[in-house]
């Protein structure tokens, strides 16, 4: 072989040259890195899961249907735990006799009843048509399936915030009259409801809102400083060769994510970091890295939400903001009086009704405004605004900011 000074590898007994290094690399199996590796356990959620065992054991126990919601902010493992608890739970339940099977639905990727029970039949029949059946059809056909198969079916519908917007709570009614209605001898259906808020159940009735009393909800808050640096350990092994990270590094990643609580955060800076490793042909992750890693992997909180804003829309949540300031919510008639002074003061020209309407709704799917629909007591329906995360003072500093340098 004559390729002085450049890598070779053997295709098939022919040598080929190669134009990228093939050096070591810190990673020994990166899929662990990745969003949907679902670790064995959960590292620091075993109140969680036990808060869910007790209330969900009854569906093995006595064969009847329980339901839970499950809140916390963003990356605090959430989905992953409802995942891992439904299959450690199909297997207790499987070692007693009992047949379980669980399905996921994300509610912000399948908008509306229509496409979250397509999803669901489709867990029982991959052929289901797209078109031709309605939601009562849908319906129908997935508790056929459940109770010809015999089994109790836990359907988790995460991100929930979004069907109820959408589709109100009618799908979750629907669930909840198939439990009751079904004889144990035949499957039936509980529910474990994910969000990020906290109040994303006051988009129900009171009849819906029955099934999931106070009792029902699991609260899951954000990971400290010590508890990222556990969950980043285990990780570690898995996914680093051995001598890799160093207990400094991993105190650093997790003093950086511990201020967003959000472990997805800091195994996302672990994997950038040590791809910038690999790419400089280390055998170690460096704190360098790290802070290099940090410029590139943004936490998905509030501040990069408002990036994405546009001036209209900046303006609209400026007003909001400073509305808001001494109160918990304000009408839309409020919001609307306060944009026009903003518009003033900022020489935008205010939009019209509608277009404003639409500003607020898109808010809200970026999270960073609650809205809903007064109920009782105020004098004719109209919607109320509040905010989720940031405290209104904090929010119009950096909206005033970002606004006056244009
Ligand atoms: N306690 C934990 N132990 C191990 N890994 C965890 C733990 N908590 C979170 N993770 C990991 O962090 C990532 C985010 O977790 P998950 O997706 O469950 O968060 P979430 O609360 O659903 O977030 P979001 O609100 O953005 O949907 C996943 O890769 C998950 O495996
Ligand atoms: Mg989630």
């Amino acid at each position: 072989m004559v390729w002085s000074g450049q890598s070779l590898i053997r295709v098939s007994d022919v040598d080929v040259p190669v134009s990228f290094r093939i050096g070591p690399s810190v990673f020994r199996d990166p899929g662990k890195l990745s969003f949907d590796y679902l670790p064995d356990r959960m590292v620091h959620r075993e109140k969680q899961t036990q808060r869910m065992f007790g209330l969900m054991r009854p569906i093995v126990e006595a064969g009847v249907s329980s339901n839970a919601f499950l809140y916390g902010p963003v990356g605090t493992g959430k989905t992953h735990t409802a995942k891992r608890f439904c299959l450690d739970l199909k297997k207790y339940a499987s070692e007693r006799d009992r047949a379980i099977d669980f399905a996921l639905v994300n509610c912000r990727q399948r908008m509306g009843d229509d496409a979250v029970l397509l999803t669901l039949v489709r867990h029982f029949d991959a052929h289901f048509p797209e078109r031709g059946f309605s939601v009562a059809e849908k319906l129908d056909s997935l508790k056929k399936h459940v109770e010809k198969m015999k089994v109790h079916l836990i359907v988790i519908l995460d991100e929930v915030d979004a069907l109820l917007k959408k589709s109100g709570a009618d799908l979750i009614y629907s669930f909840s009259r198939a439990a009751e209605e079904s004889t144990t001898a035949k499957g039936t259906i509980s529910m474990v409801l994910v969000s990020q808020r906290p109040n994303a159940l006051e988009y129900m009735d009171a009849a819906a809102l029955s099934t999931f009393r106070r009792s029902n909800v699991v609260e899951f808050p954000r990971y400290d400083r010590t508890e990222i640096g556990d969950i980043l350990s285990d990780r570690i092994g898995l996914a680093m060769h051995r001598g890799t990270v160093g207990d400094e590094l991993v105190g650093m990643i997790a003093e950086i994510a511990s201020e967003f609580g959000d472990a997805r955060y800091a195994i996302e800076l672990l994997e950038k970091a040590g791809m910038l490793a690999d790419e400089e042909g280390e055998e170690t992750i460096e704190a360098e890295h790290v802070r290099a890693a940090k410029a590139h992997v943004h936490p998905t909180d509030v501040q990069e939400r408002l990036k994405q804003l546009d001036t209209a829309k900046k303006l609209v949540l400026l007003a909001i903001a400073r509305k808001i300031r001494k109160k918990t919510h304000i009408t839309m008639g409020e919001t609307e009086d306060a944009y026009e002074v903003v518009c003033e003061e900022f020489k935008e020209k205010p939009r019209a009704h509608t277009q404003l309407w639409k500003y607020v709704r898109e808010l809200d799917a970026l999270g960073l405004v609650d809205t809903r629909l007064s109920g009782e007591g105020v004098v004719g329906k109209t919607t109320l605004i509040s905010l989720p995360e940031l405290p209104a003072k904090t929010l119009i500093e950096d909206l005033e900011r970002t606004l006056k340098r244009r």
